[in-house]
């Protein structure tokens, strides 16, 4: 709502700073809300994953306790110091360190080329800009055209490896039905939450820009492409919440580390549903 103060003028110098030499901007409201709060947040991320990851354990709940349950972030699971159960079909057996490093290429390259991902980093990171009709915090701007920035570009074909590693996840989902010497197959909360975080990589996946133009982009005439167009159609309201489907796998694939490693290291029990 205006009041009289919005009414005031407020001076403004050509080729200088938006509102004059002494403010950024001219907007009134809290636009400072979202780039902290997704600082906030992806340095909670950033911070927790790198701890998970580095602890090396904790990330498999087996046979002993009745279940199938892996962490996301150590899946696939593929160097000879896998604990058992939990292993792959690759064995690397000169790896010495947590072989969740060798998981966190993919999905962390996946994210960190996203169209939504770069829009969030560059304007809560690097200021550019911060907001909309803000001032940006850098004197000059030179866009992805050249170098390091230009290779964003890799985005599309890590959606192919993004492919891989849910389809890896998803089959983890499937084998969490699995409840070894207690009856063979039912559900846990740790089934649910393992279809539930392969479900939300699915629907992130499928939201990505670079698959909704490659399913149904550079195409003159859609009579001609009808599959095309029927896939388009279905990508492309799910395309329109690819932000909120970001945050939400994001965090879901940390409630699931988190929800591995509470029943593998004992402190929660993982109760049966039926
Ligand atoms: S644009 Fe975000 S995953 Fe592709």
């Amino acid at each position: 709502m205006s009041t009289v103060e919005d009414l005031r003028p407020v001076p403004v110098m050509l080729g200088g700073v938006r509102g004059g030499p002494d403010t950024r901007t001219l907007r009134r409201d809290r636009w400072w809300v979202n780039p902290l709060v997704t600082v906030g947040f992806l340095t909670a991320f950033v911070v927790y994953s790198t701890w998970a990851v580095f602890q090396n354990g904790h990330y498999y709940v087996g046979a002993s306790a009745h279940r199938d349950l892996i962490s996301p972030f150590f899946s696939p699971c593929l160097t000879a110091s896998c604990v058992h159960g939990a292993r792959g079909a690759l064995f690397i057996t000169w790896w010495a360190i947590s072989p969740g490093i060798l998981v966190l290429g993919g999905p962390l390259g996946f994210r960190l080329t996203c169209y939504y991902y770069r829009k969030a980093y560059y304007r809560s990171f690097w200021q550019s800009p911060p907001a909309c009709g803000v001032a940006d915090g850098h004197g000059s701007y030179s866009g992805e055209s050249r170098f390091p920035l230009i290779l964003q570009n890799v985005h599309r074909y890590f959606f192919f490896i993004a492919l891989a590693f849910n389809t890896i996840l998803t089959i983890d989902a499937v084998m969490a039905f699995r409840m070894p010497g207690d009856g063979g197959i039912g559900v846990s909360l740790g089934t649910v939450v393992l279809v539930v975080n392969a479900t939300l990589l699915w629907l992130y996946t499928a939201s990505c820009h670079a698959c909704r133009h490659m399913c149904g982009g550079n195409v003159n005439q859609y009579s001609h492409h009808r599959v095309r167009h029927r896939i388009w159609s279905i990508l492309t309201p799910l395309n329109a919440r690819h932000m909120q489907l970001a945050w939400a796998s994001l965090t879901f694939v940390a409630v699931a580390d988190i929800y591995v490693r509470l029943v593998a290291s004992g402190a929660f029990h993982d109760p049966k549903i039926f």
